[in-house]
């Protein structure tokens, strides 16, 4: 037995990411071809083509960091801690600032690094639960709720995690909740980490939060170009953070990870963040019409599932409606017709719940694909 427990979503897709024919719940959003990334700015191509394949600096290229920092009010280059994915900086994190014993309250269900690492370090780590709720509009919203906090931190939590927007339920706080959040994290000093990765894929534009490093002076945002970006093969994403100490103990640990990252990865990164808005609001146009699609789906299809509407990002968490076992559904599903949709249990969750990806431009083949499956198989 190793030091971590396996990373349960990471294996099921190592088994089918690359052999099922139609994937349903990628959190990613659709990729495109670096000629096309090249084309958004004049002279990319020869940078790209001279960009000298040595070592870069540990905390990224500074040109890379200020053009991350431009996406910030406030904060400059040093305040942003390039990495390899939001993966690696999670990680290097959490070792540069837990302890065992540490409290940590954390959103669930989550991407299971946030909660396993800090298991792993021997805190101790407090589930902060999801919960279902009216939205006020007829119909249900998924939320966290910021009274669980007190109860949850108990004398002193040293770190609270939230990935907002949400994997898998797609929710996102509204202003008054993420205020209330910051709020408490404040009176206590505890660090808030928030977990942005999927920020600036919102339905509503409005409804768009600050990032937590600009809200909060103890908050740590994490972010990546991997899925509002669809640009997960460059690897890099990043911590902001305006506590100084806490990057400087994250740079600590990464002379003992990756030391650094890829340097064209990082140039061709800056050409991303520069383009940053468009590229989303690409993806953005993406969303809004699978969303459109899935709606028609669940409003035809009661017997089969009923989801509660994402918020945000580019996946949600319906659930069967017959409370069955989603985990022998996919199973079935996939080695039937090729669609793959992620089962709950893969989040240590409720069975009946599965995940749903609508961020690539195939989704709408691939539900055609699961209608006539369900068709076929009378549900
Ligand atoms: C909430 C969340 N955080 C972090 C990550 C890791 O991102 P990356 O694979 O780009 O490192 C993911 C990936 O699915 C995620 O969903």
């Amino acid at each position: 037995m190793g030091f971590f427990e396996p990373f349960a979503l990471e294996r099921f897709f190592a088994k089918h990411e690359f052999s099922a024919r139609y994937l349903l719940c990628s959190s990613d959003c659709e990729s495109f071809p670096i000629r096309e990334l090249l084309a958004m700015e004049e002279g990319a191509i020869d940078r790209l083509l001279d960009q000298r394949l040595g070592y870069t600096e540990t905390r990224g290229a500074p040109s890379l960091r200020a053009a991350i920092a431009e996406q910030y009010a406030g904060l400059g280059a040093e305040s942003v801690f390039v990495h390899s994915g939001a993966e690696e900086a999670i990680l290097n994190l959490y070792l540069a600032v837990l302890k065992p014993g540490d409290r940590v309250v954390v959103n669930y269900p989550c991407y299971q690094s946030l909660s396993e690492i800090p298991r792993a370090l021997g805190c101790d780590v407090a589930r902060w639960e999801m919960r279902r709720g009216p939205d006020g509009a007829g119909g249900s919203r998924w939320f966290l709720d910021p009274d669980d906090l007190p109860g949850l931190c108990g004398p002193g939590a040293g770190m609270i995690v939230m990935n907002a927007p949400h994997n898998p339920t797609g929710s996102l706080p509204t202003r008054e909740e993420f205020e209330a959040i910051v709020s408490y994290a404040r009176r206590t000093g505890a660090v808030l980490l928030v977990d942005e990765v999927y920020r600036r894929l919102e339905r509503d534009q409005g409804s768009r939060l600050p990032s937590v490093c600009e809200a909060y002076e103890n908050g740590v945002a994490l972010d990546v170009l991997s899925k509002h970006s669809g640009l997960a093969g460059l690897r890099i994403g990043w911590l902001a953070s305006r506590r100084d100490d806490i990057l400087d103990a994250v740079a600590v640990v990464k002379d003992y990870n990756s030391i650094c990252s890829s340097a064209p990865s990082e140039t061709l990164a800056e050409i991303a963040v520069r383009n940053l808005e468009r590229i989303a609001a690409r993806n953005r146009g993406i969303v809004a019409k699978n969303v459109a699609l899935l709606e028609g789906f669940f409003s035809r299809r009661p017997g089969f599932a009923e989801w509660t509407p994402p918020a945000a990002g580019s996946i949600a968490f319906p659930r069967l409606s017959d409370g069955s076992d989603a985990e022998a559904l996919a199973e079935r599903l996939v080695s039937e017709s090729g669609v793959l949709l992620l089962p709950g249990a893969y989040y240590d969750y409720d069975r009946s719940y599965f995940r749903i990806g609508y961020g690539r431009a195939n989704m709408h083949e691939a539900l055609i694909r699961l209608e006539v499956w369900l068709d076929a198989n009378g549900k």
